[in-house]
């Protein structure tokens, strides 16, 4: 085989939170997303204490989706594209999470946004939490602490397969669901809509948080099937690489920690068992986890049925002189300068091969279909008078990707649905909360000040991810 199968799911990714804005209308309550002001290139964003006046909170408002949407999806249609990954903000289905009914008019939101979709021949592939649970959750509860949310989850979970059975096929759970692991950067918030109190032991709030998360998920993923057989529910992992720095085997071996410490979310849920080291070294630690025996059951029969990924960049680790024998349980971030590779304006390094790695790396660990859900470029474009964007950087990038991609399926046998590239339409930064880092083949004009027509233009992206999709890949 030379091609991409016929049906490969050509599309474009997002979530809910990042460009629908609305926040609320139709009933919405507040998210995570909700309480997160604006940073910066470098600068991280403030998780306040509620929404306090004075703030700039950028996913209030974002793209403005949620009156959008209509236009917005006849140009995805115009794209071509197959699918459109976007996510259900769970904060308009329960406002405040802990409700005994959903609120109908958000479910009534989504109906019209699938029906939308399907109509223009775009198949919605669904996370159910990316990075937006109620903030309610958090105050009340404090976050995915409390087993409770777990209930909480199953509860929304339940509802929204029930009520889009027949026009969602592929579901996914948590997106990076390991981006919590170091419990830094705003991503052990995003995930978890947790914040350690001060003196707290970080790895307990970890693993018990994660341990929640993973029973919720294994639920879900069980009663999306009992619901509808023909449903696809995957995991959805951040792809962090770790090479070693050198050919010490001191380095390989700080690799290969810092990648089991990288997977041990997405072993669990598609192997259903936790890893052997971290068991160990949960005990070891002496951390008092509320892990009980039907759970371990729950999790055996909740596994995955694809691995989602996202994947943007690489990093390299090194073994410092004195490396503890103990486990490095949650992951080193800590990166050293990769000479052979060049970096986008915020740092991320371009690696495509490391995507072929990924797709091999991933099918000979779990042994399933694997999906592409987010890959991309934030980059600055630059408007032309004529209203043209010129971006072949982020041309180069998707096309240097997806040879690599083909190559995984054509040459190394991968499995692989389909590749949604990021943020296929200007939005949110969910990292530094700008407008201004891009990743669209679509231009949003709106900047990180807020200011802007919302107008959406085209870039010469858009016409070449046109021509791929048409040609299935055969024409880069
Ligand atoms: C992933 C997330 O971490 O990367 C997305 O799933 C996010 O929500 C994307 O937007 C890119 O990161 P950033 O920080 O550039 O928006």
């Amino acid at each position: 085989m030379t091609q991409l199968p016929e049906g490969f799911l050509w599309g474009g990714a997002v979530a809910a939170n990042q460009l629908e804005g609305g926040w609320q209308e139709g009933g919405k309550g507040v998210s995570i997303a909700d309480v997160m002001a604006a940073g910066g290139n470098g600068v991280p964003r403030e998780i306040t204490a509620g929404v306090l006046p004075g703030k700039n909170y950028p996913n209030h408002s974002a793209i403005d989706f949620y009156h959008r949407y209509d236009d917005d999806i006849a140009l995805f249609a115009e794209l071509g594209m197959k699918a459109f990954r976007t996510s259900i903000a769970w904060s308009r289905i329960f406002p405040l999470g802990d409700e005994d009914e959903p609120n109908e008019a958000g479910l009534a939101f989504y109906d019209r946004l699938f029906d939308d979709l399907i109509a223009h021949g775009i198949e919605p592939v669904i996370t159910l939490s990316h990075f937006e649970m109620p903030y309610h959750l958090v105050e009340a509860y404090g976050g995915w602490r409390d087993r409770r949310v777990i209930d909480f989850f199953v509860r929304y979970a339940t509802i929204v397969f029930q009520r889009y059975a027949g026009k969602v096929h592929h579901w996914m759970t948590f997106n990076e669901i390991n981006n919590q692991n170091g419990l830094g950067e705003g991503g052990f918030w995003t995930d978890s809509g947790v914040r350690l109190a001060p003196g707290e032991n970080p790895e307990q709030v970890l693993y018990q948080v994660g341990h929640n998360e993973l029973v919720a998920s294994a639920k879900a993923v069980q009663i999306g099937h009992a619901i509808d057989p023909t449903n696809q529910i995957g995991c959805m992992v951040s792809y962090g690489l770790a090479y070693a720095a050198t050919s010490a085997p001191k380095d390989a071996f700080k690799a290969l920690r810092a990648m089991q410490a990288n997977f041990w979310f997405s072993d669990v849920q598609s192997l259903g068992r936790y890893p052997a080291w971290l068991r160990r070294y949960q005990k070891q630690q002496g951390l008092e986890l509320d892990i009980r025996p039907e759970d371990l059951v729950t999790l055996e029969n909740g596994t995955v049925d694809y691995v989602g990924f996202s994947y943007y960049a690489s990093g390299v680790r090194k073994a410092a002189p004195d490396e503890p024998d103990t486990f490095m349980a949650r992951g080193d971030d800590t990166n050293v300068e990769n000479p052979y590779l060049d970096k986008t304006d915020w740092g991320w390094s371009i690696d495509p091969l490391g995507l072929r790695y990924a797709l091999n790396w991933l099918t000979d660990r779990y042994h399933k279909p694997l999906f592409i859900v987010e890959n991309g470029m934030g980059a600055l474009d630059t408007v032309t008078a004529a209203g043209e964007i010129h971006d072949p950087y982020r041309i180069a990038y998707l096309r240097a990707h997806i040879e690599e991609l083909i190559k995984a399926v054509t040459l190394d046998g991968v499995d692989l649905i389909g590749y949604t590239p990021w943020g296929i339409i200007d939005l949110v930064s969910a990292g530094s909360g700008q407008m201004d880092k891009r990743y669209g083949l679509i231009y949003v004009d709106k900047n990180d000040a807020g200011d802007g027509t919302l107008k959406r233009l085209k870039k010469d992206s858009f016409y070449w991810y046109q021509h791929v999709i048409a040609t299935n890949g055969a024409e880069l």
